[in-house]
């Protein structure tokens, strides 16, 4: 039987090659390929590109978890397959396209997580990569298998993996296209947390729920304080925190989140 997210948790579509479900704050998106262990086609990233701009104006959406059909892999990489009767204008084509995906990820206000049931691979793990957080499965392999297959990472492999994990395990991986567990993962700082197989999807929507009672507009400068920060001299840096921290200031959120204080309570954001 095809695997779909639990029946009765929130509202499921179906679109070319993802399930998105749609817990209110949440969003559980699915890339469904199970058969061909979920490698990304051109349809897979035009509808992930789609999913991206709508879910950058959703006024409700906090935070969106990605995840793989299955319990083989997270995501295989490129689809080989397609790639096979692919020109290299269309390889090239394709390789722009998931570049600015990933980027498109980078700059979203929302929080994206990436819920790692199975191997992630090639491009699998680029995504990865390019989300935010990331939990793993105990069963699950990572690694970029590209120079195995004639060509480099081409989605940022190189670029945020010694930036994720520093440049002698990036070098480790990248240049024996040997996969690691999840131990020797989160012992690299490549992923935060490793479960269980049958508990990831839960630990993933509980962190994605810790994420998510937060101020919207805080979330968002604070990914960009973070991602922008991240090259440049310490004082540009605190420069551009302070920048980013303004943003936050006018916010009706800032002022609910000192009378919930005062009143002892939760504070209720709206994201304005
Ligand atoms: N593109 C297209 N099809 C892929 C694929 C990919 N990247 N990865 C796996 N598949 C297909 C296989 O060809 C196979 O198809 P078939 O049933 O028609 O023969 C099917 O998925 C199952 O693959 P299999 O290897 O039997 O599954 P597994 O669960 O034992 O292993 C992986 C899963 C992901 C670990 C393994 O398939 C793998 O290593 N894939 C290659 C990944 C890769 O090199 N990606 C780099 C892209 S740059």
């Amino acid at each position: 039987m095809r695997w779909r997210p639990d029946p009765g948790e929130g509202t499921v579509t179906a679109h070319m090659d993802w399930i998105v479900e749609d817990r209110g704050e949440t969003e559980v998106w699915t890339i469904d390929g199970e058969p061909r262990r979920n490698s990304i086609t051109r349809a897979t990233l035009s509808r992930l590109v789609a999913e991206l701009r709508r879910a950058a104006s959703s006024p409700r959406l906090r935070c969106v978890v990605i995840t793989g059909a299955g319990e083989r892999a997270f995501c295989a990489g490129a689809d080989l397959k397609e790639r096979a009767g692919m020109t290299d204008g269309e390889v090239q084509q394709f390789l722009d396209d998931l570049r600015g995906a990933l980027r498109a990820i980078e700059a979203s206000p929302k929080v994206f997580l990436a819920s790692i049931n199975g191997a992630a691979l090639g491009g699998g793990l680029e995504l990865a990569l390019a989300c935010d957080l990331r939990v793993m499965s105990s069963a699950a392999e990572v690694g970029l298998p590209e120079v195995g297959l004639g060509i480099i990472p081409g989605g940022g492999g190189t670029q945020r993996l010694p930036r994720a994990v520093g440049v002698a395990r990036a070098k480790d991986l990248v240049l024996t296209a040997r996969r690691i567990g999840a131990d020797e993962a989160l012992a690299w700082g490549l992923v935060s947390r490793v479960a269980p197989p049958a508990q990831l999807l839960g630990e993933a929507l509980a962190l994605a729920e810790l994420v998510a009672r937060n101020a919207p507009v805080s979330l968002r400068q604070a990914k960009r304080a973070i991602e922008g920060g991240l090259h440049l001299s310490l004082d540009e840096a605190l420069a551009y925190e302070t920048q980013m921290y303004q943003d936050c200031l006018g916010t009706k959120d800032r002022r609910e989140a000192l009378q919930a204080f005062a009143e002892k309570r939760r504070p209720i954001f709206t994201g304005e």
